[in-house]
């Protein structure tokens, strides 16, 4: 008999014997309905799908076997009880940084449209960042954008405190803003190389650190880095940009130690070439040499990546996985 019918069954035999409120909430726990916390982030809608049993009673309450009024004030109480007891699924909430355009762009509809409440963050374009929370709502999501430079620590406090003072907590962070300012070494001015570190590398330290605060004292979270296989490789033209990304490389794999007794897993994703408004500005007669270089031929997409960052920020599958760095690449670097 499955658990619809012994419910069922169970309903009917309190209408006829009158049994009291509390033989029914047993009875739905002896047919495998748990009131148990689920602790697990997971995709916020399918769970919470899965915990509607006062709706399921509902359907109960209109059961012409079920028409006496005394019962149906028991039943209404039995309501009651499940909707206060029901455990509480909150939404993930995520910060997505550079999520105007591109990869971040895709990370943040992704998740959004995941059952994730999303801060999306952008340095300049304002117009968007917004479009992209339109779309997160559209999907019945929130969002909110927060506009400011995570290469600096004020910026990224200020942005830590938007998404708890709107949302209370912080689970997940993806650390994707980029930029790349290319030129041979013997050519590259200071000004190039520090800019690309200050955001790729310091930007990411300080969005850690300060959202690992949060995570800590919760113990639960996940931080994702987008690094880049140029980390992995090197790449003529873009010794700041491969020794930034080499860095977040380091860094995750420190901080994934640092952070495991904390519960708090994190890890690199290193895209290889991905269509985006950063390799638009390659050319096209890099682009045919790059894909000569791609055993699959052509550039990723930004929502291939996403598709990996969703699962490692959210699929309970992704909880035993720390301080890896996950290529996608088209086969780049095997
Ligand atoms: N595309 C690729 O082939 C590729 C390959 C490997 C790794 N990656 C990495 O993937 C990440 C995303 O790359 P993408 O191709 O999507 O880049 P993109 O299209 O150029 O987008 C960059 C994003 O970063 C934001 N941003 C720039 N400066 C910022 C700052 N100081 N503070 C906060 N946000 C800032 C931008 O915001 P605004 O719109 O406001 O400027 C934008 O949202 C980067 O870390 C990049 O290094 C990309």
């Amino acid at each position: 008999m499955g658990v619809r019918e012994r419910i069922r069954e169970r309903v009917r035999e309190m209408g006829e014997t009158g049994m009291a409120a509390g033989s029914a909430i047993v009875s739905l726990n002896s047919a495998g309905i748990s009131s148990k916390p689920h602790r697990k982030i997971a995709h916020f809608r399918q769970l919470s799908s899965r915990i509607k049993v006062p709706h399921f009673l509902n359907l109960q309450c209109r059961s012409p076997s079920f028409s006496s009024s005394g019962i149906k004030a028991h039943v209404a109480s039995i309501e009651q009880a499940n909707t206060e007891a029901m455990p509480k699924v909150e939404a993930p909430v995520v910060i997505v940084t550079g999520a105007s355009r591109g990869i971040g762009k895709a990370i943040a509809l992704s998740l959004g449209k995941a059952g994730c409440k999303v801060l999306v963050n952008y340095a300049r374009s304002s117009k968007e960042a917004e479009e992209v929370c339109k779309e997160i709502e559209t999907y019945g999501g929130q969002a909110l954008t927060f506009g400011g430079d995570v290469s600096k620590e004020a910026d990224v406090e200020a942005m830590i405190k938007t998404a708890v003072d709107a949302w209370g907590t912080l689970d997940v962070l993806i650390n994707n803003a980029g930029i790349t300012r290319d030129g041979l070494l013997m050519r590259m001015k200071t000004s190039q190389w520090k800019e690309v570190i200050d955001l790729n590398l310091t930007g990411v330290f300080l969005c850690t650190q300060a959202a690992a605060k949060i995570m800590m004292k919760k113990k639960k979270g996940r931080i994702i880095n987008i690094a880049s296989v140029v980390g992995l490789t090197g790449n003529i033209g873009q010794a700041n940009y491969s020794a930034a990304k080499a860095g977040v490389i380091g860094f995750t794999k420190t901080v994934a130690k640092e952070y495991s007794s904390r519960n708090i897993n994190v890890n690199a994703v290193a895209p290889g070439f991905i269509a985006s408004d950063m390799t638009a500005k390659l050319g096209a007669d890099i682009e045919k040499k790059i894909l000569e270089i791609v055993p699959l031929g052509r550039y990723g997409q930004p929502e291939e990546v996403a598709g990996l960052v969703e699962f490692l920020a959210l699929n309970p599958a992704a909880g035993y996985i720390t301080g890896q760095v996950l290529t996608i690449d088209g086969g780049m670097v095997m």
